[in-house]
């Protein structure tokens, strides 16, 4: 991690700073003083300064963090279930893994925090199976955890009970999405369905579940130890903290940045990443991973908040930057992407098990440089159909990059009767 003027370290406090193998570290650092804190408060006042704070969950999807607590609280269960997602299998993102890696107990302090809130007794996570250090680490850090009566029976004297676990993927893809990552955590294949139920009321064996991701644990963790007021003063008027960039690609200094929302994505990729090796020109860039949209070098002043973006219709997912300097061909960027969608749909629904093969079909077709105008219509009409109509953000978002290549670079979809 880099500090300088554009950078702050809130997640990232602790990184390279304490031995994510010593719990005595982390307490010395001032860990776990914030669950003491948090133990001392209603569940209801967690929640309400969580929502105060602004936090959307940082797994993708953005979702007020506040309301899915207060969902989970309010909805009635003879247990309820927390599960932390840990699978991080969007390509270019690496951000938890380094947390993971640097800084377990925050996350596992996050997470206790949110089950004493939501009233959860047993808690998942879920960690990507390749991660194998993370995997080690993170169970290393549970033991402490136990050993210091951070977990188990009657934490802290407080009375409240809390057990967790680790559990790892297999690999899938899809399994990082939440219906399919419970099915998983099940015993089952992993699939998605069609909501609601939301797992807030209807998750882990049916019951109320509270799944978010690692970075949004760790963001409750630094809401109760700050406040929601202070918390909320850094970003912007509608994406409030921090946000981790996993930036990767053409560029100098790739690597993992924590960044106040409001910074643009020219200064991450220029400032941080120190622009692109031998001065090459940007073709395009990716934003969130391979679900997320491609734009070209005159959308870099965008800024990082939810708004903005959403104003230009794009996305930043979980936080990915993806350098692509002029030397790219983006018709074969494209197809690998698609190869990467045809590969880990799960098969359940139509749109997205049809749909991908037959986008391929069209992608080659343009390749070859035989594609008719009817081509182009199918392709557009298909891409249109898998965003609107598929069950889950898989097949949702297969063709975001090739509907924003449509948008932001034309030419790439030369047809015969363009020759
Ligand atoms: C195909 C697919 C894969 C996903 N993979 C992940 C993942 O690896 N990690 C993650 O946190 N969220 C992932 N998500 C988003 C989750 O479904 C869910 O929205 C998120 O974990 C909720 O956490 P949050 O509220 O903290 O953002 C994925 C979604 C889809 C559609
Ligand atoms: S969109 Fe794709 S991954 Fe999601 S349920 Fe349908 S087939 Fe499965």
């Amino acid at each position: 991690m880099q500090n300088t003027s554009l950078t702050l370290e809130w997640v990232s406090r602790h990184y390279d700073k304490i031995d994510p193998f010593s719990i005595d570290d982390y307490i010395n650092a001032g860990g776990y003083a914030a669950l003491k804190k948090a133990l001392t408060m209603s569940g209801d006042t967690i929640i309400s300064e969580v929502k105060a704070s602004g936090l959307r969950g940082r797994g993708g999807a953005a979702f007020p963090t506040g309301l899915k607590l207060a969902g989970v609280k309010n909805s009635v269960g003879d247990i309820k279930y927390l599960i932390c997602n840990a699978d991080e299998g969007e390509p270019g993102n690496f951000k938890d893994r380094y947390q993971m890696e640097k800084d377990p107990h925050s996350m596992i302090e996050g997470m206790i925090i949110a089950a004493s809130a939501v009233g959860a007794a047993k808690g998942y996570i879920f960690i990507r199976g390749e991660y194998n250090r993370s995997i080690a680490i993170v169970k290393e850090a549970l033991r402490q955890a136990y050993e210091k009566g951070f977990l188990g029976e009657n934490i802290l004297g407080s009375g409240f009970t809390y057990d967790m676990e680790v559990l790892t993927g297999g690999g899938s893809y899809v399994c990082g999405e939440e219906f399919s990552l419970i099915e998983c955590l099940e015993g089952k294949a992993g699939h998605s369905n069609y909501k609601p139920p939301f797992p807030t009321e209807q998750g882990l064996f049916g019951k109320p579940t509270l799944l978010s991701n690692v970075e949004t644990f760790v963001n409750i963790l630094l809401i109760i130890d700050k406040g929601a007021e202070a918390f909320s003063k850094t970003g912007t008027e509608t994406s409030k903290g921090t946000k981790l960039i996993s930036l990767c690609g053409n560029v100098n200094r790739p690597g993992l940045y924590e960044v106040p929302f409001g910074v643009t994505i020219r200064e991450i990729i220029f400032d941080l990443g120190g622009g692109v090796p031998e001065g090459r020109a940007i073709k395009m860039v990716q934003l969130g991973g391979e679900s997320g949209p491609c734009i070209p070098e005159s959308e870099l002043d965008t800024p990082l908040d939810y708004k903005a973006m959403n104003d230009k219709g794009i996305s930043f997912g979980s936080g990915a930057v993806i350098v692509m300097d002029d030397r790219i061909d983006i018709l074969d960027i494209l197809k690998k992407i698609a190869k990467f969608f045809l590969h880990e749909s799960c098969g359940k629904c139509t749109p997205c098990r049809d749909g991908n093969p037959h986008v391929l079909i069209l992608l080659k077709r343009f390749e070859s440089g035989s594609a008719t105008d009817k081509d182009f219509a199918a392709l557009k009409s298909l891409s249109d159909t898998m965003c609107l109509a598929s069950t889950c953000g898989l097949g949702q978002a297969a063709t975001t990059a090739i509907l924003s290549v449509m948008k932001y670079f034309p030419e790439t979809f030369a047809t015969v009767s363009d020759r």
